[in-house]
């Protein structure tokens, strides 16, 4: 991370006043395939990265939160317990981690924050979960003697996004924000909330992230509606979830549901199979075989998914002439990252010529990021 704990604890003094309080971090997330799955009870393959949100936090001894955005230069303060909450979303994600830690039996008070981040907003990359992770991590520790376990502090967050935010999304991103480990990709099971380690230590590979720059707004009904479509076709099969589900069970059932349902299940079931398909080619060392997958993501995300855009299957085309071996649209959707599976010799020539023909298109450059795999929540001090 970028920014240091100088950083954040010179704002918290200026803006807060006092003394310093504790400081923590937490990271957001890349995801190497399983996209749209974790809703539907099936796999993902994210990793943490070392972008984040780091905090300071010092207990008042009141029931209110007075809070600090750096980055947005904004104040405010609100109560524990008026429901209603503060309006501006970046204030609502530590009211709402707040509330639901409430929820669980922790004795919540109020405390003083200031807070910044690095994780590109808008980026796919999960800010909103590196945020959430933060307060959840720094409350379990301050407040509730550190007795919630680890899988409980992504579910507070993703409440937070469903109770506070209304995204009804699934457990990814907070939970590689919780789990994060340096090195390591982790794979998560979404039905048991079973996961294992993987290290990730591709020989002559490397990760990296095209930043479109399109800001998506998935708060908002395109990524509930994704939800509703599957969780429509799953009802239709008589199943809880699409898990599992495979194309003939679908091909049943296609007069009943509707053209675009019908898509949406598709790109899902397909998806579950592709990251079976990686595992399988990870543990063989099989590089070639993970990219082709990720191309497969980016197709059915694009033409059934409907999460892409111009500027994003740009991205994709590029890689693709460039010889990149996998690339394809990362998180949510409707703008931000594609992340390339890139041979190290062809480095210099893709980043370069994506930001060239990004720019001769669009008018501006995108981003590239160099993922490096790092740790999820904790207290820096
Ligand atoms: C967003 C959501 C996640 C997940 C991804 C798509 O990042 O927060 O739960 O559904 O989109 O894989």
């Amino acid at each position: 991370m970028k920014l240091t704990i100088d950083d954040v604890r010179s704002r918290f003094i200026k803006h807060l006043g006092g003394e310093p309080g504790y400081v923590y971090a937490s990271p957001g997330r890349i995801n190497l395939i399983g996209e749209h799955t974790d809703y539907n009870e099936g796999f993902v393959f994210p990793g943490a990265v070392e972008q984040g949100m780091i905090a300071e936090i010092r207990p008042n001894g009141t029931r209110t939160i007075r809070a600090y955005s750096i980055d947005l230069k904004d104040y405010d303060e609100f109560s524990i317990d008026d429901e209603k909450g503060p309006k501006a979303s970046h204030f609502r994600y530590l009211f709402g981690v707040a509330r639901e830690m409430m929820k669980l039996g922790v004795p919540v008070e109020g405390f003083d924050t200031a807070f910044a981040g690095d994780v590109p907003l808008g980026a796919g990359m999960s800010s909103s979960a590196a945020l959430e992770s933060t307060y959840a991590y720094a409350i379990n520790d301050l407040f509730g003697e550190n007795k919630i376990a680890s899988m409980d502090l992504a579910k507070v967050g993703q409440a937070t996004e469903h109770n506070y935010l209304g995204l009804n999304c699934g457990i990814m991103d907070q939970f590689a924000s919780v789990h994060g480990k340096k090195g390591n990709l982790m794979r998560l099971d979404c039905r048991s909330g079973e996961f294992e380690y993987f290290p990730w230590e591709p020989k002559g590979y490397r990760l990296v992230l095209v930043n479109s720059c399109v800001k998506h707004e998935l708060a908002g009904s395109p990524y509930n509606d994704r939800r509703n479509s599957c969780e429509r076709v799953a009802k239709a099969l008589g199943m809880p979830s699409l898990r599992g589900a495979s194309m003939e069970q679908l091909e049943a059932i296609k007069a009943q549901i509707s053209e675009e349902d019908y898509k949406r299940a598709k790109y899902v079931i397909g998806e579950e199979a592709r990251v079976y398909a990686v595992c399988d080619a990870l543990q063989k060392g099989d590089y070639e075989t993970v990219g082709q997958k990720m191309y497969e993501t980016h197709e059915g995300l694009s033409k059934d998914y409907e999460v892409s855009c111009e500027e994003l299957d740009f991205l994709n085309d590029v890689a693709k002439d460039c010889g990149v071996t996998g690339s394809r649209i990362m998180g949510g959707g409707f703008g931000g990252c594609t992340i390339n599976l890139v041979e190290d010799h062809l480095y210099d020539t893709f980043t370069k010529t994506v930001k060239e023909q990004f720019k001769a298109k669009y008018g501006k450059e995108p981003i590239v990021i160099d993922v490096v795999i790092g740790d999820g929540a904790r207290r820096l001090c």
